[in-house]
């Protein structure tokens, strides 16, 4: 299926690892003109060379970090001076806050309301002028199901997960005004640095792969497996193509069957 992107121009934040770096790539496959960005630059250029290289798209890389607004514009500014406008816009840059209720701080909250929900208000906000100019845009945000199924082991994110949804839908109703569509791709498990960092923090000396069936039995992950990240990439560039056309205010879960609300 053509996905319709050839030469589209696309914004994907936090670009240079898992889901991410996933969704770059399978941008550039599709002959998008990508602008990824991330906090570490040097990494990020790292990371996207061989899609480059595989792929021939043509690949921006930039120092952006999503919770600092001046950086943001310059981020969106930078994109549009070059390629003159933007098309999709995929708010990915996120990590997880751990903690009960009676651990988080008040730093913690505002640390991940800031990179979880200012970062798509703020990236969105940047993009809008821009898509009323072609008068079409699609933004994709990665959000997780526990902001729809609520778990105490995963608390901030639960809580401030359910901010970005809400934020999907209530975008998605008054941009459509606009030609611009919303949605949202919710993860349940996917492999990724994040999960490392969980490893090393609750289960030492377990290796990765008894580590991830631990969690797989522990929450009856009906498929049996984490997803890689290319699995998830593979839904948000399919919500973000002109395929997904008839889709606004959507909720795509890529869980392995986790999730139990209907
Ligand atoms: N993997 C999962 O199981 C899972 C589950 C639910 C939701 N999610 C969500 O899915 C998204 C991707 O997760 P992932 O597991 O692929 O993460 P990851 O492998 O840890 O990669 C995170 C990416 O975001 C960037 N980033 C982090 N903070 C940033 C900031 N303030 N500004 C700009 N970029 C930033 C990182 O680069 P720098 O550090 O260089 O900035 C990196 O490129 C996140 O929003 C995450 O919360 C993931």
């Amino acid at each position: 299926m053509d996905l319709g992107l050839r030469d589209r121009v696309v914004i994907v934040t936090g670009g240079s690892a898992g889901i991410g770096l996933a969704t770059v790539e399978t941008f550039a496959r599709e002959g998008a003109r990508v602008a990824a960005c991330a906090r570490d630059l040097e990494r990020l250029q790292a990371a996207v060379e061989p899609i480059r290289s595989a792929t021939g798209a043509e690949i921006m890389t930039l120092a952006c970090d999503v919770t600092r607004p001046d950086q943001v514009e310059a981020m969106v500014r930078q994109v549009v001076d070059r390629w003159g406008g933007v098309d999709v816009l995929v708010n990915n840059a996120g990590r997880a806050v751990p903690g009960g209720f009676e651990q988080l701080t008040d730093a913690d909250w505002q640390a991940d309301l800031e990179v979880k929900l200012f970062s798509q208000i703020r990236c969105s906000r940047a993009v809008l002028p821009h898509f009323k100019a072609r008068g079409r845009g699609s933004i994709v945000n990665v959000n997780a199901i526990f902001g729809k199924q609520p778990d105490r082991y995963f608390f901030a994110t639960s809580v401030n997960r359910a901010a970005c949804i809400a934020l999907t839908k209530t975008l998605a109703r008054e941009a459509a005004a606009y030609g611009v569509r919303v949605n949202s791709v919710n993860i349940g498990f996917v492999v990724s640095a994040q999960w490392e960092n969980i490893r090393k923090r609750r289960a030492p000396d377990l290796e990765p792969e008894a580590f991830f069936a631990q969690f797989v039995k522990d929450w009856d992950v009906p498929l049996g497996r984490f997803g890689q990240p290319e699995e998830a990439a593979a839904a948000i560039v399919f919500l973000a193509s002109d395929r997904a056309s008839y889709i606004t205010g959507a909720v795509l879960d890529v869980d392995g069957g986790m999730a139990r609300y209907l």
